[in-house]
């Protein structure tokens, strides 16, 4: 009897040396998000930097969902939205219409004044034009026709008409991503499917919405990897130029691309129509993040090949596909993902010198961290708004990045970056508005560690009582 007292304030002091331990890891990072000030950095460097078809499309993507949200596919709101443009929202959608008018002005210039069908922009790609169609339905759907002269309807109709008469396909019907030969690449599943399914909401035609889910469908059906618990590979068929590997950028893009397409589909008057085409989005999705997240490494970043370690971190598909967790736990009340996506928001939002470290298992996700300390490493001297983070240059830019024009390259400034930084920010703001569900895995990540390393330790300390 006498012998427990001795073990039992063993086991007590054991508990509180670890509470106290870990309470003092508990980093106030871990609250963190990124201010207004970085997110306007952020989005500078996106409106300077991008330059190519599917930035220009990507850039009008990530403003409406973060600065309109309520005129993207992606809120509550109705998709159309209201056809005229509220008074709290001019400045917001200005930035978007302004993509919109100079590619349809510009038209003529890039396809050397043909009439008829004819992408948005001249591109190698069959696919990349088409993502600045949302931004141009959207001119068309809120009357900018009327103020600025331009026909985007006319361009809508070509850009649609190009795909379905000039772009060749496979023999199932596969549109291909490229102009010269039938190649299929995961990333069109953000550039075409989205603008099919709002072509056919703004047009009240059911058909579109349907081929947007077949287009994917299709796409999944060649690119998934069985073989490699579902990720999906980059590129097929064509004769040069494949790439078999399991890009992360691509298969964020195609998870991105199908919450793009069942948050269109759900907030439409097809709705009560396609409920079977949501339910397979929503689980094509969850099926992506199911492969990809037990890949995840210790500091919240996908490698740019998620299964090859040697391969460098990549923070741009770490961010895009972190936003559609987000996504999917508003449009589809699934929140698996959660935990393991604010830990990589986190890790992406985080000061200089801060050390996030996770370790998965397919069933426990454990979190230790380290707050930055004064001491232990001097942060770059920046005069810039994001200076002192450890995911971004002092000029703004998203770091470790891909090179968005050769992907198996780590790049310097990634403009598609940069737009998934500010969806990533979007999709979480919203999730925290509607009431942060599935937090419970994730924003309790210090207290959930603590709790397994206070039973460990009970455990412990059980054992070496009745030992
Ligand atoms: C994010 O941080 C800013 C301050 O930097 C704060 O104003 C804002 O409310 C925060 N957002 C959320 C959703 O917590
Ligand atoms: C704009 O105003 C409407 C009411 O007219 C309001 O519901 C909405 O939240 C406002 N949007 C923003 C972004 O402030
Ligand atoms: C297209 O039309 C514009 C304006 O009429 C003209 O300046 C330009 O040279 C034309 N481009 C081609 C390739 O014909
Ligand atoms: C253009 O907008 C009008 C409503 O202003 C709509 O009726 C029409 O279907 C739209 N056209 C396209 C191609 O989206
Ligand atoms: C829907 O769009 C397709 C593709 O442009 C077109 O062939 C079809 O006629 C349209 N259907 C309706 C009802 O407008
Ligand atoms: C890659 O690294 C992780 C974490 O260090 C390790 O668990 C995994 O076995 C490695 N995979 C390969 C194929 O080396
Ligand atoms: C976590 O949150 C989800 C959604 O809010 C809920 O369904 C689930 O029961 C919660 N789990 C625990 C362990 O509290």
């Amino acid at each position: 009897m006498r012998s427990r007292f001795p073990a039992e304030r063993t086991m007590l002091a054991r508990l509180l040396l670890t509470t106290v331990l870990f309470l003092s890891l508990c980093p106030s990072g871990f609250t963190q998000n990124l201010t207004d000030a970085q997110l306007s950095v952020v989005s500078a460097c996106l409106a300077t930097g991008a330059t190519h078809s599917w930035e220009y499309g990507t850039r009008a993507e990530a403003l409406l969902e973060l600065n309109a949200p309520t005129y993207s596919v992606l809120s509550s709101s109705p998709v159309p939205p209201p056809p005229g443009v509220p008074s709290n929202l001019t400045a917001a959608l200005a930035d978007v219409f302004a993509i919109a008018r100079a590619i349809v002005s510009n038209r003529g210039n890039s396809n050397g004044n043909i009439t008829g069908p004819q992408p948005l922009l001249q591109d190698g790609s069959a696919a990349d034009p088409a993502s600045i169609g949302v931004a141009v339905l959207l001119a068309n759907w809120t009357g900018q026709g009327d103020i600025d002269g331009m026909d985007y309807a006319g361009a809508a109709r070509d850009q649609l008409d190009f795909l379905f008469q000039d772009v060749p396909k496979t023999s199932d019907g596969a549109l291909s991503h490229r102009v010269d030969q039938v190649q299929l690449w995961s990333d069109f599943v953000y550039m075409v499917p989205p603008f099919l399914a709002y072509y056919g909401v703004v047009s009240d035609n059911k058909t579109l919405l349907v081929e947007a889910y077949t287009q994917i469908s299709l796409y999944r059906k060649y690119l998934r990897d069985t073989h490699a618990n579902n990720l999906w590979k980059h590129i097929l068929l064509g004769s040069s130029g494949n790439d078999e590997g399991h890009w992360a950028t691509g298969n964020a893009w195609a998870a991105a691309g199908m919450i793009r397409v069942l948050g269109t589909i759900q907030r439409s008057q097809y709705a009560n129509q396609l409920k079977g085409q949501q339910k397979d989005l929503a689980n094509w999705v969850r099926e992506i993040h199911g492969a990809m997240y037990p890949l995840i490494n210790y500091n919240g970043l996908f490698r740019n090949y998620p299964d090859d370690n040697s391969t460098f971190y990549d923070a741009s598909s770490t961010a895009l596909l972190a936003s559609t967790v987000y996504r999917l736990s508003l449009l589809w009340n699934t929140h698996t993902y959660l935990p393991l996506a604010e830990q990589s928001r986190k890790a992406l939002s985080a000061p200089f010198g801060a050390e996030i470290s996770i370790t998965t298992t397919p069933s426990k996700t454990s979190i230790t961290s380290s707050a930055p300390s004064s001491t232990s490493s001097s942060p770059p001297s920046s005069t810039s708004s994001t200076p002192n983070m450890l995911h971004f240059t002092s000029e703004g830019w998203l770091t470790p990045v891909v090179d968005p024009y050769s992907y198996g390259s780590e790049g310097q400034n990634s403009p598609e970056g940069q737009a998934f930084v500010l969806e990533m920010q979007a999709a979480w703001r919203d999730w925290v508005a509607d009431g942060a569900k599935g937090a419970n895995g994730s924003s309790k990540g210090c207290p959930i560690s603590i709790a397994l390393v206070l039973s460990i330790v009970a455990l412990h300390g059980a054992s070496t009582l009745f030992r």
